[in-house]
């Protein structure tokens, strides 16, 4: 309630009101558009995302079968990690209860383009608003894939120093929990980047065209079943998929290189949802 309090007195159009405990789930979620799910343990130093699972799974089965019942139309959209275990849960537990639908479910990746915008700005002296990197893949280590040829505007690495700013960008969510040194992981630039992506969902739904973010979706375009790639919002969320785009041979043997932990990680997920579903 505090929290709600505190975010009230923000000078903007929203109307904030605070909801408590398990029973007050289902009103908290009554009529919503569109839902995020920040909730869970962070990692501390370390910690690899996939050692949240045996927490965090079971928050987010939890919330999603309260969304199934309570809002099943709403755009879902997940923060909490690992990201790429637990938008197959999510998926898993929609499925059971008959309301899937794949063109609206999310796992939000775009800190990951936040920071390689950020990272390739700075490396090259451009304005950031100007920047924009797509990002690949999933969302941990290996399974983050900047595809930093794609960039617009377009910009040159020597090998050396694209594979430095590439590993920086595929650690640098470590980079923070190391930073904070038991204190928690990135949640001020998380919290910017998950409202850029929650701002162009609303836009999508609000009727606006041209609304492309990289997400991590239900997705055709590698053997992996979910993976994030530049998306075309519309107003039922996914409206098309844009696809890997032209990679170069070093971005290509990045996605090589990420797929066995990606599928790893979807499947402990569906494991998880089946067993406990
Ligand atoms: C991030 O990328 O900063 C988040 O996924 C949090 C984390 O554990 O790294």
């Amino acid at each position: 309630m505090g929290v709600a309090a505190d975010l009230s007195h923000v000078a903007s159009r929203a109307e904030v009101t605070g909801y408590e405990g398990p029973d007050k789930l289902e009103d908290c979620l009554k009529d919503s558009q569109v839902v995020v799910i920040p909730a869970g343990v962070p990692r501390k130093p370390g910690m690899t995302r996939d050692d949240l699972f045996n927490t965090n799974a079971g928050i987010v089965a939890d919330l999603t079968s309260a969304f199934a019942t309570a809002c099943h139309k709403a755009m879902l959209c997940i923060v909490t990690n690992p990201v790429n275990s637990t938008v197959p849960i999510a998926a898993e537990v929609l499925k059971r209860r008959g309301v899937y639908d794949p063109r609206r479910l999310f796992g939000v990746t775009t800190l990951d383009i936040v920071r390689a915008n950020t990272f390739v700005a700075e490396a090259k002296g451009l304005d950031v608003n100007k920047v924009s990197v797509p990002v690949i893949g999933g969302h941990s280590g290996v399974t983050i894939i900047p595809v930093i040829s794609q960039a617009v505007p377009g910009v040159s690495f020597k090998t050396a120093d694209r594979e430095a700013i590439t590993r920086r960008i595929q650690n640098a969510g470590t980079e923070v929990v190391e930073a904070k040194a038991g204190a928690g992981s990135a949640t001020l630039s998380m919290a910017f980047a998950a409202e850029r992506f929650v701002v162009s969902v609303l836009s999508a739904i609000d009727g606006k065209r041209a609304v492309i973010e990289c997400a991590f979706v239900e997705s055709t375009v590698t053997e992996a079943p979910y993976f994030s790639t530049p998306i075309l919002l519309g107003r039922d969320g996914v409206e098309e998929n844009l696809g890997l785009g032209s990679l170069l041979d070093y971005e290509a043997k990045l996605l090589q290189s990420a797929m066995p932990e990606l599928l790893a990680n979807i499947d402990k997920g569906v494991k998880f949802a089946k067993e406990r579903y």
